[in-house]
């Protein structure tokens, strides 16, 4: 008879451990780790696998289709429709609208014709239909269910055979072969598991929705991650109306496209031109503003970023930064004092980007600079300039990828010059000035004079 052991996991990452500890030194949260009573490891199996040779495998059948759910910005997020038989997770703070997203996602696919359950732990299912009527939905053809009982859900699945299921949310249901408590590592991984085996052994789509936790009480979607096909975060700041679905793994399109949403009183409505949006705010010619021509997965999407850069009357000046990594502002602030012989000891830094977006490209790097620098010289940037290009250790300005397609978006949201690295691909750039720098020496000498 196998033993179970009792493990200690981190409930924020998953990280197994064989004693407990108050630090997970896996993804670094305080007050993680919990006690897990592991599954009991089963009879060992004694049937050989089958395997089938790759050649074997029919070629003629087409793969399914995707099924667009008419929602644009969703659909490319999940690379241009939902695949049958996939396993999404899709996770973010509590309140961030994902109920409101799924729910919404549920009413257009339904309204398409294919068959959509939404079940719910958190709600009941008359509370769903006052949401639904809230959006404006309560005709839409979806299936509801109030349940956490994961072995009912799944005979119910079984039974009605939607082509779409929404689990919302992981943390509320509980397996009763588990004996930790709903929310728990465990638990969150079983029920997944068993969602997931259904998803492929079905051809169900199947959604799981998981809240992100700061806490550590109940395990956070990351625990998940490496189990599904398809990972979307759903992100924004509580302040703004934005929210934005980013794509973190898929695999059925590409990771890292993002799509964006305004949450009004009548629910998400997709926003089709994220650059305008995202600039709409902009004061003209300020010190510390710099707009950066980005891509976001096939997108090319323009952001404000903004520094603010005071004498500190700290010991350690403060490095503050909102949708950037403050890794990259350390390096860039090195790079500046190092070759540039521009010095920020004994000041505050501040860096944001603007309207809750965040940039995780490294060609954002040289709009910061200049955003660091404007701040600092007290000198505005162009107002109808953009900037982009990765900035080397050594200082040097390095070409990135898609030149033509940032600039293109510039040009149509009329910016008329571009900073950009020497070397770019730049082709036609119609009704752009081009100011090619070989490296930030150059940047700080032409346009602050320094
Ligand atoms: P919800 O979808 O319940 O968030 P989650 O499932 O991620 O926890 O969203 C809740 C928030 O959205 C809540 O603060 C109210 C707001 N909201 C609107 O602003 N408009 C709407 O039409 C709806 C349904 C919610
Ligand atoms: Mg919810």
């Amino acid at each position: 008879m196998a033993k179970a052991t009792v493990s200690y996991v981190c409930s924020a990452c998953g990280a197994a451990y064989t004693k407990w500890a108050g630090k997970c030194d896996a993804c670094g949260a305080w007050n993680s780790i919990a006690e897990e009573a592991a599954l009991s490891a089963g009879p060992k199996p004694t049937a050989r696998g089958r395997t089938i040779p790759l050649t074997d495998l029919a070629t003629e059948e087409a793969p399914p289709p995707r099924a667009q759910s008419g929602i644009g910005e969703l659909d490319r997020v999940l690379g241009g429709g939902l695949v049958p038989a996939s396993a999404i997770l899709v996770g973010g703070d509590p309140g961030i609208g994902k109920s409101t997203l799924l729910l919404q996602a549920a009413a257009s696919f339904a309204r398409k014709g294919l068959k959509c359950l939404y079940i719910s732990g958190e709600e009941a299912a008359a509370q769903v239909r006052m949401r639904a009527q809230r959006l404006g939905l309560q005709q839409a053809p979806v299936g509801l269910g109030a349940e956490t009982n994961l072995r009912d859900i799944l005979t119910t699945l079984d039974t009605e055979r939607p082509a779409l299921a929404i689990i919302d949310s992981i943390q509320t249901m509980w397996l009763d072969n588990v004996e930790s408590a709903p929310g728990s590592v465990s638990q969150v991984r079983a029920a997944a598991h068993e969602l997931v085996n259904f998803a492929k052994r079905r051809g169900t789509a199947v959604v799981i929705v998981g809240h992100v936790t700061k806490e550590g009480a109940i395990a956070g979607p990351r625990v998940l991650e490496h189990m599904v096909d398809t990972v979307l975060y759903f992100e924004g700041e509580r302040g703004h109306q934005f929210r934005i679905l980013r794509a973190v793994k898929n695999r059925f399109g590409p990771a890292d496209e993002i799509g964006v949403f305004e949450m009004a009183g009548d629910g998400l409505t997709e926003v089709l031109n994220p650059s305008a949006l995202f600039l709409s705010d902009r004061e003209a010619a300020t010190p510390g503003s710099a707009v950066f021509a980005g891509i976001e997965g096939t997108r090319p999407v323009l952001t404000e970023i903004q520094a603010l850069v005071a004498p500190s009357n700290l010991g350690t000046p403060r490095r503050t930064v909102v949708g950037l990594d403050s890794g990259r502002l350390s390096t860039i602030l090195a790079v500046l004092e190092a070759r540039c012989g521009i010095p920020f000891a004994g000041l505050d830094v501040f860096l944001n980007v603007a309207g809750g977006m965040r940039v995780t490209e490294p060609a954002a790097d040289m709009a910061v600079a200049a955003a660091l620098l404007s701040a600092r010289e007290d000198v505005a940037i162009p107002p109808d300039m953009v900037l982009f290009g990765e900035i080397s250790l050594s200082g040097a300005l390095r070409p990135v990828g898609q030149t033509e397609n940032r600039l293109k978006e510039a040009a149509k949201l009329g910016f008329s010059q571009a900073t950009l690295p020497a070397r770019s691909k730049s082709g036609q750039a119609e009704g752009m000035r081009l100011r090619e720098m070989a490296d930030l020496t150059a940047l700080v000498g032409e346009m602050f004079g320094a």
